[in-house]
């Protein structure tokens, strides 16, 4: 996500101090950078692309203010471009901001805010909210009051930070997305993640949800929402720098795969009603799928789009995966009737370009479900929608694959016509569902118990058997171990010939009969051969008299259980490939992006 840092202290430290912390918040990715000065007058230099581009656009010397605010953006409501990176503005340049998170109403706040006057020059959510503060400073209040006044009209998740011109002042505020407080001898510090200012502090306070926070030079004030102060603690961070970027996690997988209930949550924001739980899609206003619909994709995203194609063909929709090296214009049929949505984290694998551009050209309707903003899919696809997974550093997909599948959830929803209340339920208590896996999962233990195995089968059914296919592809990548995955049905037309005691199956053991009958048969087939059986499933009673371990799901919508029992297998890839001593972040021979057929 994009990474904030502000500073209080020495005027002829604050910009050093706020390119050294833009610098360190690099690992987050970003596509273009920032910063504020609150010199008299306001002074803010922003450019698209790196930090050194930044750091060239700024003059020699440079203007010197006491207070500050830098900013690393990572695009979701306009592309890359100077004039969308942060801080935003207000129109007479008294007030600077930067943002992580989506504000949700923005576009009604946008509307009313031009209506009365103010002028825009930006395409991104967060600019209504320096023009906001304007409208309260115009009325007569003072920086604090107009600053509070503007987080009162917004929604959404937010970090935001202000500084306004002829301040020593940062003004602060967060909800549901991180902010820390760092207390240094020579100033004070602010931040979207501790490694912004680890060289300069290693004293922390963290804000919670509704919390402001005012800096000052030799202090900091955390407030409620009503303006009260609230006692904080402080805390020491025993961190070293290199292990800052992961935010304490030993990797970036790790850290990824704790980053998921957040991913989910920014996906859902704005798509799923915080009032009413309907599914409101409408950056697909005009999506049909009346003819059939393809879908294009490699590796982990190729099974997202299977996932996708399951919850498709479930309503009648003639949908088909195909992996998109494969996916050939001149045998297999495209036209103007068809579909083509291309799954894609990082919208430039070039496999999955060529076929979406092969569709284009046969005159089909292109989609692209993509994580990252103006990426190439995004650029060329007729429609597209963004998954809001964040950055992803580690190679292993993770977070961006639950993104798709939540994603592709709602774009079936939306095909369909709309959604069951049930469905909308699930979907929102799913972030907390996520929380529980990997707050009590067992995937450490069960990992240790089988190092050594000779193989790992994964097995499953029905929406299962994409899950099944990318806990293998999981494995297999990051702990360099043989591992496979099979349609459960499968088993007995080949694959059983390799089962042994020293091949743990996971069985992917639920839903409802007769689907969880037959699997309950595929686990027995296996345990007669002395496999060891590892269940992940949702209903531990009957499985758990056969299986020799168990990794428990919570219950939750039948289309939503495959999102639940991945994060298992992630963590069971992961704590294998821990034990085992691999680079996780790095496998050998592979890489994040691939831009070569
Ligand atoms: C595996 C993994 C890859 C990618 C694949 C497609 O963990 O990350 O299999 O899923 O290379 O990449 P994108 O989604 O960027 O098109």
């Amino acid at each position: 996500m994009c990474g904030i840092i502000g500073y209080v202290g020495s005027s002829g430290e604050t910009l050093g101090t706020l390119l050294q912390g833009l610098s360190n918040l690099e690992y987050r990715g970003y596509d273009s950078a920032g910063v504020a000065l609150a010199a008299s007058p306001l002074t803010v230099y922003k450019k698209q692309g790196e930090v050194d581009a930044l750091e060239d656009a700024i003059p020699n010397p440079a203007p010197e203010g006491h207070a500050g605010i830098g900013h690393t953006r990572w695009s979701t409501h306009g592309p890359p471009s100077d004039a969308n990176a942060h801080p935003h503005t207000d129109c007479h340049d008294r007030v600077a901001v930067v943002h992580n998170g989506i504000i949700d109403n923005y576009q009604e706040l946008r509307d009313e805010l031009t209506a009365s006057g103010h002028e825009f020059r930006s395409e991104t959510d967060t600019e209504v909210v320096p023009h906001l503060i304007e409208s309260f400073l115009d009325n007569g209040a003072n920086p604090e009051e107009a600053f509070r006044s503007a987080i009162d009209r917004i929604s959404g998740s937010y970090a935001i930070a202000a500084v306004f011109d002829e301040t020593e002042t940062v003004y602060a505020v967060r909800n549901q997305s991180p902010l820390v407080l760092g207390l240094g001898d020579d100033g004070t510090y602010l931040a979207s993640d501790v490694p912004a200012f680890i060289e300069y502090t290693d004293r922390v306070v963290y804000l919670d949800d509704g919390e402001f926070a005012r800096l000052e030079r030799d202090e900091v004030v955390v407030t409620d929402s009503d303006g009260a102060a609230v006692e904080k603690s402080v805390e020491t961070i025993d961190w070293d720098p290199e292990d800052a970027g992961k935010s304490g996690y030993r990797h970036y997988m790790l850290k990824e795969i704790h980053e998921q209930p957040h991913a989910v949550r920014q996906c859902l924001r704005g798509r799923v009603s915080e009032r009413d739980e309907s599914v409101l899609f409408e950056e697909l206003p005009n999506l049909d799928a009346d003819g059939p619909v393809h879908f294009v994709a490699c590796g982990t995203s190729y099974h997202a789009a299977l996932y996708g194609e399951c919850l498709l063909q479930e309503q009648g929709t003639a949908a088909q995966s195909f992996v998109a090296s494969e996916y050939d214009i001149d045998r297999i049929p495209v036209d103007e009737e068809t579909l083509v949505i291309g799954v894609t984290q990082s919208g430039e694998t070039a496999d999955t370009l060529r076929a979406l551009r092969g569709a284009n050209r046969s005159g089909a309707t292109t989609l692209a479900v993509t994580n990252v903003v103006a990426s190439s899919a995004a650029r060329e696809c007729d429609d597209v929608v963004y998954i809001r997974a964040g950055p992803e550093i580690s190679v292993a997909a993770t977070k961006s694959f639950v993104g798709q599948q939540i994603t592709l959830a709602l774009v079936a929803n939306a095909l369909a016509g709309g959604s069951s209340p049930a469905f909308r339920r699930a979907l929102r208590n799913l972030p907390d569902q996520i929380q529980r896996i990997l707050d009590e999962s067992a995937a450490r233990s069960v990992a240790t118990t089988f190092i050594g195995s000779d193989a790992y089968f994964f097995i499953g059914r029905n929406y299962h058997v994409p899950v099944a296919l990318e806990g293998a592809l999981k494995m297999k990548e990051i702990t360099y171990e043989h591992a496979e995955g099979f349609a459960a049905g499968e088993l007995k037309h080949g694959p059983l010939a390799l089962v042994t005691r020293k091949t743990p199956v996971i069985a992917l053991v639920t839903g409802d009969e007769p689907t969880a009958t037959k699997i309950l048969g595929n686990v027995s087939e296996v345990a007669a051969r002395d496999a060891p059986v590892i269940a992940v499933t949702d209903s531990p009673g009957g499985v758990g008299q056969v299986a020799d371990r168990v990794l428990v799901v919570p219950t939750t919508h039948p289309w939503l259980v495959p999102v639940l029992v991945n994060v298992q297998l992630q963590l069971l890839a992961y704590w294998t490939a821990d034990e085992l001593e691999r680079p996780i972040d790095k496998p050998r021979n592979l890489a994040k992006s691939v831009t070569v057929e």
